[in-house]
């Protein structure tokens, strides 16, 4: 390991090492496109800066990187995320190097995306935007040499379309969150089993009977709600959005205000990329006995630290899962501190799914050292090309064949001469 590296315990790295290869065995597309890396090197030289959840499926991630030629430098995207065997076993590694341990303060996690830029990477993967918003302010000199970025999740890339919409973005980044191989995927199948199993690891309650309240029915809530429902819950749905709303309505489940909400349910999971959707106003109204959980990007959905205020003691009755006894003598009970619970309190996403999010950042990154130096500085999408490429590899993987068009086909589908 290089001396570098910030990680909790070295010792771990045979854990992590064991954890990576289990992970590797779901992960098929990014491991050929690992086997293309090995022989093109499309990153030799490059110096990489990731600001991510350090999972097993990063671990997968960030090997295959390095076997395109990069160097890279790593650090959590979230203080609680941060799989401490992994961060050894990445650590290990000759060209990696690592910053991040779980259970570190607002503080320690800033200096960490510091300290990975104090190596002056080139091209940067964000999730959540914090890296590539701290280049664009307190580390502006390193915009001379930051050539391009990514981002990973929906709160990042809103982060950076409104730095791109004050003109406040230089460099040219990827919005990988919005591609359908990701979006569709990861945030509505991944979220959705891995924010349950979580609900499961912290309170293993029983759902048949539960009343579990969804707040956000975007790509998250939708995967929530549905194996939320799946497991036997009743679904009730909050939203701001009309047409969410409606189509909440339609796939079966209640819809109403979160104040009336909050008197019915006996489980609240926030997936909204909003800030105080649960206020302490609402807390105020819920039963006794209720857990609150958030699997958005930042803890701001649920107001922890008004909670705290309102209640006059707090203890963790199980690991990720504390206990806080209202002046009015109800108690609620609150999931990984409020941050997101699938990574915090379970493993977050299965890494099948995984598997589709990092094999676009990994072709993203590919595209970004051939072109990025030549893209306007703006929020662009991931080519369409890269999106198909990774569905049709996770197809072959899975020995699954589709039909082809025709020739004939494909003429009468670009055609508007042919009618009734
Ligand atoms: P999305 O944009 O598809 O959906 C968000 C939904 O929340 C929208 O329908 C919006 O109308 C609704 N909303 C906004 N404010 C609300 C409020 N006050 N009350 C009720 N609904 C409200 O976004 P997506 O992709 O579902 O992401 C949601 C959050 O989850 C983001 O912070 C994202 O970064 C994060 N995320 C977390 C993951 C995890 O592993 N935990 C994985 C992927 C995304």
């Amino acid at each position: 390991m290089g001396e570098i590296s910030q990680v909790k315990d070295p010792g771990l790295a045979k854990s992590g090492r064991d954890k990576i290869s289990l992970a590797k065995r779901e992960m098929p597309v990014l491991n050929s496109i690992a086997d293309d890396f090995r022989l093109s090197k499309p990153f030799a030289g490059l110096t990489i800066g990731a600001c991510l959840h350090v999972t097993k499926e990063t671990g997968v991630l960030v090997e295959t990187l390095v076997t395109g030629g990069a160097r890279v430098f790593l650090c959590g995207s979230n203080p609680l995320s941060t799989q401490d065997d992994v961060a050894a076993a990445l650590a290990s590694h000759d060209s990696t190097y690592v910053f991040a341990w779980r259970g570190m303060s607002s503080r320690d996690y800033r200096q960490c995306l510091n300290n990975l830029l104090d190596f002056g990477p080139q091209l940067v993967i964000d999730d959540g935007a914090d890296l590539i918003s701290l280049i664009h302010s307190s580390r502006r000199g390193l915009l001379k040499t930051v050539f391009a970025g990514q981002e990973e999740t929906t709160t990042g890339v809103t982060r950076l379309k409104a730095m791109a919409r004050e003109n406040k973005l230089e460099i040219p980044i990827v919005a990988v969150n919005d591609t359908p191989t990701k979006r569709m995927f990861d945030n509505y199948y991944g979220t959705g089993q891995s924010t349950m199993d979580a609900l499961m690891r912290t309170t293993n309650i029983l759902l048949p009977g539960k009343v579990v309240v969804v707040s956000g029915y975007g790509f998250c809530g939708k995967g929530i709600a549905k194996c939320a429902r799946g497991m036997g819950a009743r679904v009730v749905v909050t939203e701001v959005d009309s047409t969410k709303s409606l189509q909440a309505i339609m796939d079966g489940h209640e819809v109403v205000s979160l104040g009336d909400a909050a008197k019915l349910g006996d489980v609240f999971i926030t997936a909204t990329g909003n800030k105080d959707v649960i206020t302490v106003q609402h807390m105020e109204l819920m039963k006794d006995g209720v857990i609150l959980g958030n699997a958005g990007h930042f803890n701001v959905e649920i107001d922890v630290s008004g909670l705290m205020v309102v209640s006059f003691n707090k203890q963790v009755v199980r690991a990720n899962l504390e206990q806080y006894t209202l002046k009015n003598g109800r108690k609620i009970y609150l999931i990984a501190e409020g941050r997101l619970m699938n990574l915090v309190a379970a493993e977050g996403h299965p890494s099948s799914v995984m598997d589709m999010s990092f094999a676009n950042q990994a072709l993203v990154c590919q595209w970004l050292a051939k072109e990025g130096k030549s893209l306007e500085q703006k929020v662009h999408s991931v080519p369409e090309e890269i999106d198909k490429k990774v569905a049709r590899l996770k197809l072959d993987a899975m020995g699954i064949k589709i039909d082809i068009l025709s020739d004939a086909q494909v003429k009468y589908l670009s055609s508007w001469q042919t009618g009734i």
